[in-house]
């Protein structure tokens, strides 16, 4: 890819690139939004990913461009959130402005050129992806470089202040901390990433049944205020430093739905210890029992599914090569994710697509997933 890249980008620019980067997608394994609540989470880079070309422009703006979108130009002194079909350059754009407050020297000016073969919209955070790749390329122009958890927070703090999604930290961080045939444990509070080894003949499937999916519509911010809400009223800065015990004994005081998103998140925040310690131990059906009632969770407590991706897990669970599955990302659409033995193949993938064909009437993609190393800075 790097070298395809590499053309593209002359072929845009006129010159080469001096800076190239990659950077994957992620699945969210187990912590439905507990990463802004403080709480664990365990997730994966996957072997697809986002590519970044960078140089020096000689036009004095800052130009963007992907295989797949319309070629934007934004003037460094003039930088303002870009709309309609150019929006996909406020990840970059963000990125860029966000270097400085990282202690890194921004370009005056720059071309950059995407490419990708992670799939938008199915829930794999290409976005994380994107700001990546651009903050390790852009860094690399001006000979700048910073610690991998550096970067990690830079890109989420694009997203948070200019693409204005107040997503946690679990995107960035499994693009950055991926490990071959590894899951990335975050302790968002601090945050601290390490790696946990995924065991010996598991699977790993996206499901996605091309149900709507836009974290950026309000429903996810509407979820992050009533988690906040819920917090305050137990007077504890995030819901992680609540007990279940302290949940339920001021549960009178709570008004109906924060008080559903506190179970939720308190409920996931055991449940991602569990999968560690069950994954320690080398417990696969506890894993993705466990796996299944974090599903289940998001469906009744924190309703973030919708019925496409109920039907998926339904599907996914009764079957016996399944070990669990659950909605992965941020919910109201995007995919589902199942942890599977080998016995679960490409045919048994086909028959639960059929199956959920024949409810709603679309088929859903369906793609088996590697668990795959972090962003890194490629040699041109
Ligand atoms: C999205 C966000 C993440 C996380 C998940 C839900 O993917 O970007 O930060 O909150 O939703 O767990």
């Amino acid at each position: 890819m790097t070298s395809r890249l590499a053309t593209q980008f002359a072929k845009v620019f006129g010159h080469p690139p001096v800076s190239a980067a990659r950077a994957p997608g992620r699945i969210e394994f187990i912590g439905n939004h507990t990463d802004y609540n403080g709480g664990p989470v365990l997730g994966a880079a996957i072997n697809r990913s986002v590519w970044a070309a960078a140089a020096p422009s000689p036009n004095g703006l800052l130009n963007f461009s992907s295989e797949g979108h319309p070629p934007v130009s934004v003037d460094p002194n003039a930088p303002a959130k870009l709309s309609g079909p150019a929006s996909w350059a406020n990840y970059p754009l963000g990125v860029w402005l966000q270097l400085p407050k990282f202690g890194l020297r921004q370009p005056a000016a720059f071309d950059l050129h995407v490419a990708s073969d992670l799939p938008p919209g199915l829930g794999l955070s290409s976005s994380a992806a994107i700001e990546l790749a651009t903050a390790l390329a852009l860094a690399a122009l001006s000979g700048a470089s910073a610690s991998r958890e550096t970067f990690v927070k830079l890109a989420r703090a694009a997203e948070n202040e200019f693409v204005g999604m107040p997503c946690g930290i679990l995107d960035q961080g499994c693009s950055g901390f991926g490990k071959k045939d590894h899951l990335v444990h975050i302790d968002c509070r601090l945050p601290a990433f390490s790696n946990i080894p995924l065991p010996a003949g598991v699977r790993l499937w996206m499901f996605n049944p091309h149900a709507k999916h836009a974290l950026t519509d309000g429903f996810y911010a509407a979820r992050h205020a009533e988690c906040q809400q819920a917090a305050a009223a137990l007077n504890v800065p995030f819901l992680a430093n609540a007990s279940p015990d302290q949940l339920e004994a001021a549960a009178y005081s709570l008004p109906e739905i924060p008080l559903k998103r506190a179970r939720h998140v308190i409920g996931e925040i055991a449940r991602v210890r569990q999968v560690c310690d069950a994954l320690a131990r080398g417990d696969l059906s506890e894993t993705g029992r466990l796996l299944t009632a974090s599903h289940r969770s998001s469906q009744h407590l924190f309703e973030n599914s919708i019925p496409e991706l109920d039907n998926l897990v339904d599907l996914l669970a009764a079957h016996p090569g399944v070990l669990g599955a659950r909605l992965s990302g941020g919910g109201f659409g995007g995919s589902v994710m199942a942890l599977t033995t080998a016995a679960f193949t490409l045919k048994q993938a086909e028959q639960i697509a059929f199956a959920h064909h024949q409810k709603f009437h679309v088929f859903p993609d369906f793609l088996p997933l590697q668990a795959d190393a972090g962003a890194e800075l490629l040699p041109l």
